[in-house]
């Protein structure tokens, strides 16, 4: 697992776009596993920059989002299909047939995980997956006790994690939080060739320090990017802050 400290947010959300961008560039048809929260919108804006001032060209890109919640519409704002339109998709050249987020409202939700898990795989498998972290060492959805083999299904949410996402920023009152959401599992992620984790702000600072330096366990199912062959983590010094050894 390779460890990037960055001063700022923002030098954090240029690392991580640089990777991506030097992917499409190098591979235009790349397959790109992004995420949602609020950790990637800078990182979005960067490559929404690139493609405006530098020709950054998603035409032939396809991307494949980590998670939804069970029930959300497209159209609803608080879905991340709405978010990813808003925040990168509407921006860019890419054609949105060949954007694809989990469809929270899909008749057989368990049929059409399936589903999801044979596009990825039938469309050659994702090159590079960005992944943010919940306070509790959530990724995507998996949260705490989500097995190493899982993957893409209905996950119930946990307290916490509804919490975090109705602290203002997004939903209004937990009581509007689905409780449960479709969500790649954590063996869906580990398959990407590489996996870049973005985490910024001190309330991540616990769930780094367990990640990057605790033991590997279902408690903190972030910890299992360990055991992957091309993890990038890259935090800002605040949520860097609780890391024990010196990382560039
Ligand atoms: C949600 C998402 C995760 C995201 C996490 C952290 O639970 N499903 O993919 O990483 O929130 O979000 P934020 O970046 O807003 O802190």
């Amino acid at each position: 697992m390779k460890v990037i400290v960055k001063k700022t947010t923002e030098q954090m959300s240029r690392e991580a776009a640089q990777i991506f961008a030097d992917l499409i560039r190098q591979k235009p048809n790349c397959v790109l596993g992004l995420a949602t929260g609020g950790t990637p919108v800078k990182m979005y804006q960067e490559l929404i920059r690139m493609h405006k001032e530098e020709g950054l060209d998603f035409s032939k890109v396809i991307t494949f989002n980590l998670d939804e919640y069970l029930g959300l519409p497209g159209d609803h704002d608080q879905s991340y299909r709405y978010f990813m339109n808003d925040n990168l998709f509407n921006h860019i050249n890419i054609k949105k047939e060949n954007t694809f987020v989990l469809n929270g409202t899909a008749k057989d939700p368990k049929l059409y995980c399936e589903g999801y898990e044979m596009l990825i795989k039938a469309l050659g498998g994702i090159d590079i997956q960005l992944l943010g972290i919940g306070g509790n060492g959530h990724i995507a959805f998996n949260e705490p006790g989500s097995p190493e083999n899982s993957r893409t299904r209905i996950v119930d949410l946990t307290k916490e994690t509804i919490a975090a996402n109705s602290d203002g920023r997004f939903f209004k009152d937990p009581k509007d939080v689905p409780t449960q959401a479709l969500s790649m599992g954590v063996a869906t992620i580990m398959e990407a060739r590489k996996v870049v984790l973005i985490a910024n702000k001190s309330s991540k600072a616990d769930a780094i320090v367990k990640t990057v330096e605790g033991r590997v366990s279902v408690d903190v199912p972030a910890s299992f990017l360990q055991k992957h062959k091309d993890s990038v983590v890259i935090v800002d010094e605040d949520a860097a802050s609780k890391l024990s050894k010196t990382y560039a």
